[in-house]
């Protein structure tokens, strides 16, 4: 029987990271030995924070226990199957904070799998962050709202310091 992969791929834009990927990634790593945050992006779209601040801001905000085993690299204008196969990776590691998520991954893990054989893993989000999203944490900061735990520190200094 095959072994079991060791290396997964955590994707998403990470614009910017939250601790409901952070909860993930820690996760990830208690499961495989090696876990690559990978930061996907369109150089064609402006995101809000620019990739290199996306990926110093992941960087930055890695619990100490997993950081033997995390890199983070971004990757522009790619299938997610060919970031795995780059990096060497068997699965993909993603958080469900609920049904609209799981409608929205379910295709692209099985497209995924049609791909290149590569299988999804879904980790159910843990139920403190379930609300936890870069979108909302951006509107809510815009407003005025406090997203204090609910983004690392590294990531409130970058919100606060992003023009009006
Ligand atoms: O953080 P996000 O925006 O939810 O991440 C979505 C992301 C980047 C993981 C997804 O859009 C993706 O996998 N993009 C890479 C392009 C690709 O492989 N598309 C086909 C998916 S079946």
């Amino acid at each position: 029987m095959a072994s079991p992969p060791r290396r997964c791929v955590c994707p998403g834009s990470f614009d910017p990271v939250t601790h409901g990927h952070l909860d993930v990634v820690v996760r990830a790593a208690r499961i495989f030995d090696e876990v690559v945050v990978a930061v996907l992006h369109n150089p064609a779209k402006r995101g809000t924070f620019p990739v290199g601040q996306r990926l110093e801001l992941v960087e930055e905000s890695l619990p100490d226990q997993v950081r033997d085993q995390v890199t983070v690299a971004a990757f522009a204008d790619r299938l997610l199957v060919d970031v795995c196969r780059e990096v060497g990776a068997g699965a993909i590691v993603k958080g469900l904070r609920g049904g609209t998520d799981f409608a929205y991954e379910l295709p692209m893990a099985r497209m995924n799998t049609h791909l290149t054989g590569v299988e999804t893993v879904f980790l159910p989000a843990d139920p403190s962050l379930e609300h936890v999203s870069s979108s909302l944490v951006k509107e809510v900061h815009r407003y005025g709202g406090d997203v204090t735990g609910l983004v690392p520190d590294g990531v409130l200094r970058a919100l606060r310091s992003l023009t009006p």
